[in-house]
């Protein structure tokens, strides 16, 4: 949740602190501060809100002299309130140490009193100042070792960067269950919580993996086992993405650009795996044989927020095409429900971030129980790919508005190729018929274009209707999740309540809530539950309610049955996620430009929820 950056080299540390929590900000928006050493003396800044306030008061209180090694901090609070006090970095009593945090130390309450019988001092409510004041504890001459001492008395989740004035030119960090990498330059060297802070300054990145303890110098970095204190190899990587995508270009929000990114996103992610004229499929990182995939006997999707409303999708997807038995969890749910799992059943993680706490636990849960496991991820190096059997990657670029728009578009690209690939296999699917489908997905990203070459009603509709307290969701079949996931678009920007139900559930409770105030999005392309879906419609409208159709340009009809008519291109209806969501992203986006919402840091939200 909290993003975490540390600087070592010859440039100015304050400016790369900022930079890197610039682009970390996604992950956290509460407080922010940076610790810099200089001439031995660690300088501390810290404030509440966004980083533009940090940035002013740094402005306000200069360091004296340029610092070339610093850490730096974005919080999103989970033990304490979001105060300058809570906000990181925290300090020893001697502010001998500074220390940045992400995760949980569960024991911190027992930690926190023993130390204070002992005299030490609490300036913050935080679980993470029982660290600095640990760590001065057991200092003796030796970072590393009192660094060591320390994480054997934490339970719970980190990712740490610390920095000590006595030993001024090394910073050390360590990780469990919460992501850290390294970026290695050139005489220069950095860590941060994901690949965003880095891709400025380098693409070569080491991922640490649980355990791992690392010091880190302007020219060295010294990988160690926490336990054994063993030097431990870790490959450097080189990763594909690179700084410009990270950047706006021109859009008013990273939202904007990412809804407008994704035909390009979605070609990214079937090209070189689909070949429609042939009717073939290759996904290189899956290496399941033919017979493997005959043996798979379930599926459980496992996942959060969007990317569970991308599993449910898949799971039509799976049923229909593989005829595999497939059932979705909401990933927090899934080990508490006690799943009944053996070796041959598959548990598919869906992850934009591959980062996410409770799907992480999922997977390995999942691992535990001797299950095939494949995670469906978009960011490389993340701790879900690293660990899964499997990974397949979406090659979305990097997602920085806090609604996921792009991630669902390529997540559903994967898992409909997976569906249509193993269907084949398993001989539930004719060849040709085959070919038919992937022509549909080769089509999608034209299409998309198409709808997005004039978005200007949808900006019209969203301004008849910014001002409503609530609103309704409704679809069928397919796209039942796309009404779940419209609904949690408009949530969580605009801070509209909404609720997306499947439409035949209606009239068994929801109905009660529809009068004359009441504007119902409804998805209305057409499939086998188009005529039920117009049933649907008619009943809304009997009851005064106000309908905002997404239905397919053929569709002469549907303009008499509601208010308001968003067309889209028309494709085969399992396809249709892919292009129905376009419009409920782009309607919630409107809506909440209009409200003058934070598009990109809506309130209460991070980016990657790596606390359980
Ligand atoms: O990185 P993940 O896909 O695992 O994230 C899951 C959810 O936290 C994420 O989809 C969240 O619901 C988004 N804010 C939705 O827009």
């Amino acid at each position: 949740m909290c993003g975490i950056v540390g600087y070592v080299g010859k440039k100015d540390a304050v400016e790369v602190l900022l930079e890197g929590l610039k682009k970390l900000e996604y992950r956290g928006y509460d407080s922010a501060g940076i610790a810099v050493i200089i001439d031995k003396e660690l300088h501390i800044r810290r404030s509440v809100g966004k980083l533009c306030n940090l940035e002013e008061n740094l402005a306000k209180n200069p360091l004296s002299i340029s610092a070339r090694i610093g850490i730096g901090h974005t919080r999103w609070a989970t033990h304490g309130r979001p105060s300058e006090e809570n906000a990181h970095p925290h300090t020893d009593s001697t502010k001998n140490i500074g220390i940045v945090h992400n995760g949980i130390i569960e024991n911190y309450v027992e930690l926190r009193s023993k130390l204070e019988k002992n005299g030490k001092n609490f300036k913050s409510e935080t679980d993470t100042e029982v660290i600095a004041h640990l760590i001065k504890k057991h200092y003796n001459n030796n970072l590393l070792n009192a660094v060591q001492k320390t994480l054997s008395e934490l339970g719970g989740s980190y990712a740490l960067g610390i920095i000590c004035m006595n030993e001024p030119d090394k910073i050390l960090c360590a990780r469990h269950n919460a992501p850290l990498i390294i970026g290695v330059g050139k005489g220069e060297n950095f860590i941060a919580s994901d690949i965003l802070a880095l891709l400025p300054y380098t693409r070569e990145m080491i991922f640490l993996e649980n355990g791992d303890i690392a010091e880190i110098t302007a020219d060295k970095i010294v990988i160690k086992d926490i336990k054994d204190n063993n030097i431990t190899t870790r490959e450097i990587k080189s990763v594909r993405w690179d700084a410009m995508q990270a950047k706006k270009d021109g859009y008013k929000h990273f939202m904007l650009k990412e809804i407008f990114e994704q035909p390009r996103t979605i070609e990214d992610t079937f090209r070189g795996r689909i070949y429609p004229d042939e009717g073939k499929v290759h996904i290189e990182e899956v290496k399941l044989k033919e017979k493997d995939i005959k043996k798979i006997s379930n599926i459980y999707i496992v996942a959060c927020g969007t990317s569970y409303h991308s599993a449910l999708v898949s799971k039509f997807l799976f049923e229909n095409f593989t005829r595999i038995p497939t059932e979705v969890d909401i990933a927090s749910e899934f080990r508490y429900r006690a799943p009944i799992l053996n070796e041959n059943i598959l548990v598919v993680v869906i992850s934009q971030s591959g980062e996410t706490a409770d799907t992480l636990a999922a997977l390995r849960f999942a691992k535990s129980r001797n299950c095939q496991t494949l995670a469906v991820c978009n960011v490389v190096g993340s701790t879900m790919s690293r660990e899964a059997m499997y990974v397949i990657y979406t090659y979305c670029g990097p997602e920085i508005g806090v609604a996921s728009t792009k991630a669902f578009t390529g997540q559903l690209t994967i898992l409909y190729i997976l569906a249509l690939d193993w269907a084949y296999k398993r001989e539930t699917l004719a060849k040709n018929e085959l070919k038919t489908y992937l022509k549909e997905l080769w089509e999608v990203p034209v299409k998309i274009s198409k709808f997005l070459k004039n978005t200007e009603f949808v900006n019209d509709i969203a301004k008849l209707f910014a001002h409503k307290r609530d609103f309704l969701y409704l679809g069928r079949h397919v796209n039942h999740p796309v009404a779940l996931e419209g609904a949690l678009k408009l949530k969580e920007i605009s801070y509209i309540h909404a609720e997306g139900y499947a439409a035949g559930e209606m009239k068994h409770g929801p109905i009660a809530l529809v009068d004359e105030s009441m504007p119902i999005v409804v998805i209305a392309v057409k499939s086998k539950v188009y005529e039920k879906i117009i049933s649907n419609i008619e009943e809304a409208k009997a009851r005064g309610a106000t309908i905002i159709a997404v239905a397919n340009e053929s569709d002469k009809e549907i303009k008499h049955k509601s208010d308001h008519v968003i067309y889209v291109p028309k494709t085969d209806e399992f396809v249709s996620p892919l292009i129905t969501v376009v419009p409920l992203q782009l309607l919630a986006y409107y809506i909440a430009v209009l409200l003058g919402r934070d598009i990109d840091q809506p309130r209460n939200l991070a980016k990657s929820v790596t606390v359980e």
